[in-house]
């Protein structure tokens, strides 16, 4: 199943697969796993490029062995000090007592962070945009990506073989080799991991757009080749937060599934309008980083929510949270609440949208008390009405 992530005869893949993490950064479920890449560019100077996550020291320095042979590398370069990158740097300069540490001045700086009491002066080299590594016919020159997804973050481009090694930008989850189509885990990723940072992911793709790209080289996931196009216009739609795709995220949170089925009966109706994308996604038992991702994918959201305690039920406030969190923005929503005496979550969660940017909030409300009855319909059919209009607009 494993598909190799070598790029070229000279630029060899010695990244680790993780297939028992179960939650990656202790939060986000990867049932296929998660990669943490690492590479060799070997030259009259050999560069080892970021390590891999503590757990894996070991494999991943078997590798580096088995491919250097009896080479020592002259470099390690750092893109990123997110510890699933940098946890072996300290056993890297241990095992290559001559090597070098390249890396943005910020992440010099976290260093001595991560690994105290350990000696790093004179064994590193601080570069900065548009700096350049030169390693015989190779050479690497520099691209700042602050927030893509750490402040230290910096990108690298080799300009003989044409390779961006472009950090957690354009990585996903899900180990290489995994044919899933790419889209809906890079997206999964980039939202979750990256999306608050939209506007520094814009900055890095106006940088990256003037580079001459055969190969994305990303920290998690496949090496990127051939037509290239697609992924980064998607990592343009994704930080610039337009939706992927014209359709509505039916999100609900019910106890006793009243909210439930309303919501699934409201997907059906909005069906009937002629939406082809409807999505409903259950936020008491599905992933909510899955249910953000499909937010930004879609064009218009639909919130079914419960009052509890005078509030709005946990699971749903979550998912609003995260929404807020990742600048969800520059979407049309409707609401459907339920409570059985005072219900007020319609009014929370249309506030909590509404404070976020270019919020539509779609009329009518529906408000059930207690279960979905035939007097509600009507408001029902009129909302999915609206949202249609709104939709194929
Ligand atoms: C712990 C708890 C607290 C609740 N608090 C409120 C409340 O403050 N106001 C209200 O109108 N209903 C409240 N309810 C009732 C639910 O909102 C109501 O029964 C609703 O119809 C449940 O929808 P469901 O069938 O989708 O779970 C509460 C229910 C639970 C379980
Ligand atoms: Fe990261
Ligand atoms: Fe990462």
């Amino acid at each position: 199943m494993e598909k190799s992530n070598h790029i070229s005869d000279n630029i060899r893949y010695v990244g680790v697969d993780d297939l028992t993490i179960g939650l990656f950064e202790n939060q986000y479920p990867v049932p296929q796993g998660i990669s943490y890449n690492s590479y060799i560019i070997k030259d009259e100077k050999t560069a080892l490029l970021d390590t891999v996550d503590a757990a894996f020291g070991q494999e991943w320095m078997a590798r580096v062995r088995a491919e250097l042979g009896d080479c020592t590398p002259d470099y390690l370069v750092i893109h990123h000090m997110e510890p699933d990158h940098s946890a072996n740097i300290a056993r890297a300069l241990a095992e290559f007592p001559e090597m070098t540490l390249v890396a943005s001045d910020k992440a010099v700086g976290m260093l001595s962070q991560f690994f105290e009491g350990y000696d790093f002066n004179g064994r590193t080299i601080a570069v900065k945009e548009g700096d350049e590594l030169n390693l015989g016919s190779h050479c690497l020159t520099f691209v700042a990506a602050p927030m893509v997804h750490w402040p230290e973050v910096i990108l690298s481009y080799e300009a003989k073989e044409k390779v961006l090694f472009s950090a957690d930008a354009f990585g996903k989850f899900g180990v290489p080799g995994y044919e899933d189509g790419w889209t809906n885990e890079a997206r999964r990723y980039y939202v979750n991991i990256v999306g608050k940072y939209g506007a520094q992911t814009q900055a890095l793709l106006k940088k990256v757009s003037l580079k001459d790209i055969e190969v994305i080289a990303p920290l998690h996931g496949p090496v990127l080749s051939g037509d290239l196009s697609r992924y980064i216009s998607l990592y343009d739609i994704w930080s610039s937060y337009r939706p992927e795709q014209n359709g509505v995220l039916v999100a609900y949170a019910s106890v006793y599934g009243g909210t439930r089925e309303c919501a699934l009966e409201f997907a059906d109706m909005l069906r009937e309008e002629g939406i082809d994308n409807v999505v409903t996604f259950d936020l008491c038992r599905q992933d909510v980083s899955e249910a953000v991702s499909q937010a930004f994918r879609l064009s218009a959201m639909v919130l079914a929510g419960v009052t509890y305690d005078a509030s709005l039920f946990p699971p749903m406030a979550t998912f609003l949270h995260h929404l807020k969190m990742k600048n969800y923005r520059n979407r049309a929503v409707g609401i459907i609440e339920n409570g059985s005496w005072a219900p007020v979550a319609g009014k929370l969660m249309a506030e909590a949208v509404a404070a976020l940017p270019g919020i539509e909030i779609i009329n009518p409300k529906v408000t059930l008390k207690s279960r979905m009855r035939l007097s509600d319909r009507p408001v029902m059919e009129a909302l999915a009405k609206a949202l249609a209009v709104k939709v194929k607009a």
